[in-house]
């Protein structure tokens, strides 16, 4: 499978494609592919006739301090791995392709973006609202598939696709983990050999915050202490956020109700890493 690098030409084959009656998934990624990506194009593929991933490293969702020089590239494998899960079509533009001018057109979706991640790292949301409505504009019509392991940005994106009545319907796909509970991300790579079995505990923190609500606590601070404190139990751990929040909004509430959402940012050495969890309250 070759990978497309110019948006005239995808829009040219997905329009073809769509002229015979045929349906578009969509899978947007930063690449560096792994079996979490390759759940998305399976489902993409399961329920769409044709299935198109983009591959781009964003530099609008980077900030100045953080990992975009270094950010994980591999197009030749992520093709692979494309193919392999049932893509069709490989999106790979450049940067140039992308950008060819100063952006001066940002895309902000307002309350669901600003606290966790949005607090942590002020522009990127903004960078991924820009290039996910972009890249919306330039696939079309489709069924476009997100990991909840980036909760926040499901929620953004979801909003943004309703806001801006884009032809597109979200879909969101459960996160992916390794054997020990351990969500999958392409910034794995950055821990060490020492931090790596640390990194479960995140996952079990969130798992011991959702069996304390199921067991009845309602009370929002106990939960989140007892989060934090079965993550700072591990030494190498620095934790960013540890909340249980509204599903929706993604703020806090001091009584714990309805659609629950645990959720938790926690570095490791170099290697910033987050998860989440969902709970109904009935
Ligand atoms: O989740 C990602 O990989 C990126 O944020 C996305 C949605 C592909 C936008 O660059």
């Amino acid at each position: 499978m070759r990978a497309i690098t110019t948006i005239a030409q995808l829009r040219h084959e997905l329009d073809t494609h769509r002229a015979t009656g045929a349906t578009v998934g969509f899978v947007p990624t930063m690449g560096y592919l792994h079996a979490g990506h390759q759940s998305l194009v399976r489902a993409a593929a399961a329920e769409t006739d044709l299935v198109v991933v983009s591959i781009f490293v964003n530099p609008l969702q980077f900030a100045p301090d953080e990992d975009l020089e270094s950010y994980p590239r591999d197009l030749d494998a992520d093709t692979e791995r494309c193919r392999a899960a049932g893509a069709s079509l490989v999106f790979a533009p450049t940067v140039e392709e992308m950008y060819p001018q100063p952006v001066w057109t940002t895309v902000h979706v307002g309350v669901v973006s600003e606290a966790l991640e949005g607090a942590a790292r002020p522009t990127h949301f903004d960078g991924v609202a820009t290039v996910v409505s972009k890249l919306f504009g330039i696939v079309g019509p489709c069924r476009a598939y997100f990991g909840e392991k980036d909760f926040q940005q499901l929620a953004i994106v979801t909003r943004l696709a309703a806001d801006l009545s884009a032809p597109v319907e979200v879909v969101g796909c459960p996160t992916v983990r390794e054997s020990d509970g351990l969500a999958m991300s392409s910034r794995n790579v950055y821990l060490t050999a020492e931090e790596r079995p640390q990194a479960a505990a995140i996952n079990q923190a969130l798992r011991l915050g959702c069996d304390l609500i199921r067991s009845g606590e309602r009370d929002r601070s106990a939960v989140e202490a007892a989060m934090r404190a079965h993550i700072e139990a591990q030494p190498a751990a620095r934790v960013d956020y540890v909340v249980a929040v509204d599903s929706t909004s993604l703020r806090p509430t001091d009584r714990l109700s309805g659609s629950v959402r645990v959720l938790a940012a926690v570095r490791f050495g170099s290697a910033r890493l987050i998860d989440n969890m969902g709970i109904e309250i009935s």
